[in-house]
């Protein structure tokens, strides 16, 4: 084949692809499974749309059918709305065991009219200890927003609407401790936390507004699923060989833009919080 006839090829598949990957995007019926809660957790709207609850007897969760060696997971969340005190809504990726990864978004609910806050938190071989928390600059209970976590060998990035809001970048080099070895699920649930989530548990959940509810759609995960009984994983752009979220790292811009959100929006930064740290940050917070 001449090199027009492979560039012609190469679109094709390229369009080929983007149609195979929207129309797989999000059937929750065949997604996830409904873990915890019984009834308080719902697929409607023939899978497209999933509303999690939480009353005073229990909360509400679901997980991914599949385990995921790399990818990039978005979803559309519309939290609990009016006085969500006390509650909180998640939505992360774990792999299971002792020694677990987990990249967390955790959204803490607050009385009417104050803010939500965004706690986010990485852990690498069973350690955490990595929180840092933001607002958000809109109400994130009005609408539907897209929180997406990319996650593949080189970096890691939370982002809300399109806007990266934290990265964890692959230092291993340096010793930090990288998720690179183990397969993760998504998992997201809706639970009281009211000991300690909103302003540090002086506020509690208000039970006689139960029960209180969250919704998701359009779950989309451009991701290497995991099969644990060949060990390996196969992922939905090997097409194309290069997939881009798979070597994806923030440029220049895209850092600039961290920071702005950052100095804005960011209220808790464990890599500034030297009481906690006397003896020198954790490695991973000098780089930036
Ligand atoms: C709740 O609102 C208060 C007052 O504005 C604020 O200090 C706090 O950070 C907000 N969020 C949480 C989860 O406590
Ligand atoms: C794949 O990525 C490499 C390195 O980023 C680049 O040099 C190459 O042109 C890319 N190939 C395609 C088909 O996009």
């Amino acid at each position: 084949m001449n090199t027009r006839g492979s560039m012609v090829l190469v679109s094709v598949l390229a369009i080929w692809f983007m149609v195979v990957a929207a129309v797989s995007a999000a059937n929750f019926n065949q997604d996830v499974s409904i873990t915890w809660g019984g009834g308080r957790a719902n697929i409607q709207d023939s899978g497209n749309l999933l509303t999690l609850s939480l009353d005073q007897t229990s909360g509400s969760g679901f997980q991914t059918v599949n385990q995921y060696m790399f990818g990039k997971f978005d979803i559309q969340m519309k939290l609990v709305p009016g006085n969500s005190a006390g509650t909180v809504t998640t939505y992360y990726l774990s792999s299971a065991g002792s020694s677990h990864d987990e990249i967390d978004l955790e959204f803490l609910g607050n009385l009417s009219g104050d803010p939500y806050v965004l706690h986010t938190n990485v852990f690498t071989q069973g350690k955490g200890n990595r929180e840092q928390q933001f607002y958000l600059w809109f109400d994130p209970t009005k609408d539907f927003h897209t929180y997406s976590i990319l996650w593949n060998p080189v970096t890691i990035v939370i982002s809300v609407d399109g806007t990266p809001i934290r990265q964890f970048k692959n230092m291993a080099s340096s010793g930090v401790p990288f998720p690179n070895g183990q397969p993760m699920w998504i998992y997201s649930s809706l639970w009281d936390a009211d000991s300690w989530a909103t302003r540090g548990g002086l506020v509690k959940t208000d039970w006689s507004l139960a029960p209180f509810t969250a919704s998701y759609r359009n779950y989309n995960a451009q991701a290497c699923i995991w099969s644990s009984s060949s060990s390996s994983s196969s992922c939905t752009t090997k097409s194309t060989s290069n997939s881009s979220w798979m070597s994806q790292s923030l440029d220049n811009t895209a850092q600039a833009r961290i920071k702005s959100f950052q100095k804005k929006y960011m209220i808790y930064n464990y890599c500034t919080d030297t009481k906690r740290f006397p003896q020198g940050f954790p490695p991973e917070c000098l780089a930036t």
